[in-house]
């Protein structure tokens, strides 16, 4: 059943069986006519899509598994449609190569656009055949992962291409936070193509070959005017960098489903399961000295959170989600002791780690992500508030603030806080405060945790004082030193049981992974309810 070489596309050769030499020579009969009208896409398709620096998708899927994993299903599907000459066009697989194989001996479904055939467009059968294998995934409770490279509804199916749209989005949202959904981006991906990685769980994408938009840029300039080529449209810096679609950016297919692999390794197979295990030998006591050193005691001197990363997960392993968007919160997912977690750190480095709209939106769908998937969360905080100014508020980011509060408040997976320099206002308690349901906060020493900076606040609770004050600014100083010793240090927050320890930072690997691990068996749910309302 195991079919990845390309030439197979054309009409396969039927089975060697003991039938009877009459029967055999009429199935030779009916094969040679078939493969006469219906043969698939010839050696110069397949070097016009190499000629663009594309793998076919055969050779995608056999990049992307297991060796010798795959197991194709409906390889000789053809379309039935008629008209516009595709009567006399039927290629096997009707432009889409479906089936199952293994990832580390693990099984996931896949199905691959071939755009040799008609683009990679989408009609009725190439439809069915990918509702069937996404079908298949839900009930085999095992990831879906489709690698595409298509041009969205095939323009001559009219209404039915757009049926089997709507059949792939809804099993898309019927499968959410059931099984895990990776979608792949592989080439120009128009429409439906783009719309139904949007409904996934991550979408990664390969620089200079691959596109999303809803319409291409030949609608767009007959519409509004507007000349702009297909990368400057929907390519993946784009989509990386500004639109936030993709959480994963590659310069090289081969490479990027290799970190297809990575993800899945960290994934459990669906939310029944818990995540894989694997014990990379780094030792969960290991001490982490360099923090010290690593996070300036001063508040606003800022320093790469990164590296409080690499400190606290097992080898300093992690795979980051969304790079390079909103970069002031960082979301990794990483091993503690060898159990998988999600890393969520305000990053000190951009907008010295202030929450703005697209971080909290960021942050929310990976904490929403963790917690479909019972991976627990890490939450790292040094923040300094939410982003002020008329920019933010004029666009919405207390409906998209509350995105990330909502998004903690209703997560039931076990949920650790470690503040680790400041800790301001709204956004100390959205960082997942003991107060929002983290189970269990610490905080190292140094740290200040405080409706807002000592300064700020001696300006608003002693203007009459200082303004009174036949010294004002010697007033000013000595108020706001007094503010920040008797209010913001951990100890306020620690004898009030808002956090549970302070901890030496040297220790906060170990402290985790301990942690962690009492949480392991956490049981926790929500009232009854047909769903909550988020702040879409
Ligand atoms: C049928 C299509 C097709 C389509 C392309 N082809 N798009 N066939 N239906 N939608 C065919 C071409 O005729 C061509 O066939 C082959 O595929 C390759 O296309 P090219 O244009 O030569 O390739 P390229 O220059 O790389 O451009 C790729 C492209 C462009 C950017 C995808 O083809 C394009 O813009 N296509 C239209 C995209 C689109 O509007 N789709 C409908 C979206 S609406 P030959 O025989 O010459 O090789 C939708 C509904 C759901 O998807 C929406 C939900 C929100």
């Amino acid at each position: 059943m195991t079919r990845v070489n390309d030439a197979q596309d054309s009409t396969p050769a039927p089975p060697e069986t003991s039938i009877p030499q009459d029967m055999r020579s009429r199935v030779d009969q009916l094969h040679e006519k078939r493969r006469t009208v219906h043969d698939g896409p010839g050696e110069k398709a397949t070097e016009r899509q190499h000629a663009k620096g594309k793998l076919t998708a055969r050779e995608r899927i056999e990049a992307l598994l297991d060796a010798d994993s795959f197991v194709e299903v409906e390889g000789l599907r053809r379309h039935r449609a008629t008209g516009f000459g595709l009567e006399r066009n039927r290629p096997h697989t009707d432009g889409v190569i479906t089936g199952w194989g293994k990832i580390d001996d693990r099984t996931v479904f896949v199905y691959a656009h071939d755009f040799r055939v008609f683009g990679g467009s989408l009609g009725e059968s190439h439809a069915q055949k990918i509702h069937k294998i996404m079908d298949m995934a839900e009930t085999a409770g095992a990831p879906l992962i489709s690698l595409n490279d298509g041009a969205g509804a095939r323009i001559q199916e009219g209404v039915t291409a757009l049926a089997g749209y709507g059949g792939i989005f809804s099993r898309n949202v019927r499968a959410s936070g059931v099984i895990p959904q990776i979608s792949v981006m592989l080439g120009p991906c128009a429409g439906g193509a783009a719309y139904s990685p949007a409904l996934t769980d991550f979408v990664f994408i390969v620089r200079d070959i691959s596109q999303m938009f809803i319409t291409g840029p030949e609608v767009v300039e007959a519409v509004t005017g507007e000349a702009v080529t297909h990368d400057e449209l929907g390519g993946a810096d784009v989509h990386s960098t500004r639109s936030g679609v993709a959480a994963f950016v590659h310069d090289d297919e081969r490479e990027c489903l290799e970190d297809v692999r990575y993800l899945v390794s960290l994934l459990p197979s669906n939310n029944q399961e818990t995540p894989p295990v694997s014990d990379s030998g780094d030792p969960a006591d290991r001490r982490n000295d360099s923090l010290t050193e690593l996070v300036p005691a001063e508040p606003n001197r800022s320093y790469d959170m990164r590296a409080v990363l690499d400190e606290v997960a097992d080898d300093g392993d992690y795979l980051e989600v969304h790079q390079h968007w909103a970069n002031n919160v960082l979301c990794a997912f990483a091993r503690i002791d060898g159990h998988p977690v999600g890393l969520i750190a305000n990053q000190p480095q951009t907008l010295a780690g202030a929450l703005d709209i697209n971080a909290s939106e960021k942050a929310a769908r990976f904490v929403h992500t963790c917690d479909a998937f019972g991976i627990p969360l890490v939450t790292l905080v040094d923040v300094p508030g939410f982003l002020p100014g008329t920019d933010q508020e004029h666009q919405g980011i207390i409906r998209h603030g509350a995105k990330l509060l909502y998004a903690y408040c209703s997560a039931s997976v076990p949920r650790v806080q470690v503040i680790l320099r400041k800790a301001y206002g709204g956004a100390y308690i959205v960082m997942d405060s003991r107060s929002i349901g983290a189970d269990v906060s610490f905080t190292w020493p140094s740290n200040e945790i405080a409706v807002m900076g000592a300064d700020g606040a001696a300006n608003i609770v002693f203007r009459k004082e200082i303004a009174a004050a036949e010294d004002p600014e010697q007033a000013r100083a000595d108020l706001t030193e007094q503010y920040r010793e008797e209010l913001m240090h951990p100890y306020y927050a620690a004898e009030r049981g808002l956090v549970d320890d302070v901890i030496d930072p040297a220790e906060t690997r170990h402290v985790l992974a301990r942690t962690l691990e009492m949480l392991r068996r956490k049981k926790a749910s929500l009232p009854h309810r047909r769903h909550g309302i988020p702040p879409m």
